[in-house]
């Protein structure tokens, strides 16, 4: 008999997260939560442990063995991260995660290159972390932020995008994937219709790149941003990916050590990109966790994690729309990552409340997305988020204790 292993085991891919088997209120756990933060596989603990029991010393800093043996660690993840985005190496900054890296490039391309009345256009499916560095930036410059809605069903009409567009468009920041309606957006074609009119391209990848295979250079796109925490590695580090030619242009965010080329009391030259980028002491463990979290989707790859996640976001509609009351807030075609829904019975809150008691971790509230939630007429709403290890029975018991819900509301 061949022993042929399956090409996605997910049993196995369980195995690798400690966290899985926890029992929650004496109930095994359903985490239903990857797009708030993924859970993390051995992979990456073990490296996290090992960067500080065996090679921990700062960066860039020592002639020391350690200090080598740490940075060469540390930079190795530059060219994973490289790797994994389809970027040159050069062009990877490492930030704290996604928000940083969006209030950098508000900072250093917003004030260097945007001028007052200038536009920036957003969707309404934006994360605060996609907005509120653009409302500062026009309390500072005066810019405009401009939002085009989303269909009904949550899919995204390009035509809302392309009526926006005017001579003072300056920046489109989009998100890859809503992390409230799993909408994928169609990057190619928006960084096509931003450069037709002269502006860049900014793409908050969150829940993008844990989700799929990611191609910068295909994308189109000018700048790139995730975290590391929802591709099931440490929280506190994450990337910002910028074409070369304007990580050059740009001057630095943050002053300190690190990100110099000379100082002198009364004035500093800077490093280039990407240590412009990197003032003070990085999250160093974390960032090498980072890397074993690369290398862990990697081993998998990331057409297989989306090919089964995508399974997995059909079955839990299906599954969910047994549930009496359950409305789904974003149907697109193609959608990815997530299942928001509100009950007729029951405010998302209490629902979350409730079924953590029977060991189902989802999120509910408004997903740091208010002008989506009052867009869609909802203070908030659940949220069921899939990973690699989501497995079917996940959404058994989820729509038995939202039934459950149901009778103790109903
Ligand atoms: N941005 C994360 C979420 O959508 C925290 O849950």
């Amino acid at each position: 008999m061949l022993d042929k292993k399956p090409a996605f085991d997910v049993q196995a891919i369980r195995s690798e997260f400690p966290i899985l088997e926890q029992k929650i209120h004496d109930k095994p756990l359903v985490y239903l939560d990857s797009a708030a933060s993924a859970q993390k596989p051995k992979a990456v603990l073990d490296s996290l442990h090992a960067a500080y029991a065996e090679t921990y010393a700062n960066v860039h800093r020592g002639l020391h063995m350690l200090s080598e043996l740490s940075t060469d660690k540390y930079e190795a993840v530059r060219h994973k991260a490289a790797g994994f985005l389809g970027a040159d190496v050069n062009e990877i900054i490492f930030t704290s995660g996604a928000t940083m890296s969006l209030n950098l490039l508000a900072h250093c391309y917003g004030d260097e290159f945007l001028q007052a009345d200038d536009e920036v256009l957003i969707t309404v499916a934006e994360h605060h972390a996609n907005i509120v560095p653009w409302h500062l930036l026009a309390e500072r410059k005066g810019i405009k932020v401009i939002a085009a809605p989303v269909e009904k069903d949550g899919s995204f009409d390009l035509s809302q995008l392309e009526q926006r567009i005017t001579k003072r468009t300056r920046i489109i920041s989009i998100p890859h994937v809503s992390n409230v309606l799993g909408t994928v957006f169609d990057i190619p074609k928006i960084a096509e219709m931003a450069h037709n009119a002269g502006a860049i391209c900014i793409v908050d990848g969150c829940q993008g790149a844990v989700h799929m295979p990611v191609d910068v250079r295909e994308l189109g796109c000018d700048f790139y941003v995730f975290s590391a925490h929802k591709l099931y590695g440490p929280s506190g580090i994450g990337v910002l990916w910028g074409k070369a030619e304007l990580l050059d242009k740009m001057p630095p965010f943050l002053g300190g050590g690190d990100m110099i080329d000379n100082v002198e009391t009364d004035s500093s030259t800077y490093a280039p990109p990407p240590h412009r980028f990197e003032a003070g002491t990085p999250p160093i463990a974390e960032c090498i966790g980072f890397g074993a979290a690369i290398d862990f989707v990697t081993d998998i790859g990331m057409q297989n994690i989306h090919d089964h996640e995508k399974a997995m976001i059909e079955y839990g509609h299906s599954r969910l729309a047994d549930v009496e009351g359950i409305n789904f807030i974003g149907t697109a075609e193609g959608k990815s990552g997530v299942i928001s829904f509100t009950l007729d019975s029951a405010h998302p809150h209490d629902i979350s409340t409730l079924i953590d008691q029977d060991g189902v971790a989802i999120r509910a509230g408004h997903h740091c997305a208010q002008p989506l939630m009052k867009f869609f007429d909802v203070t908030s709403t659940a949220r069921a988020s899939v990973g690699m290890y989501t497995q079917p029975s996940d959404f058994d018991k989820l729509a038995e204790a939202l039934t459950k819900v149901n009778r103790i509301f109903g």
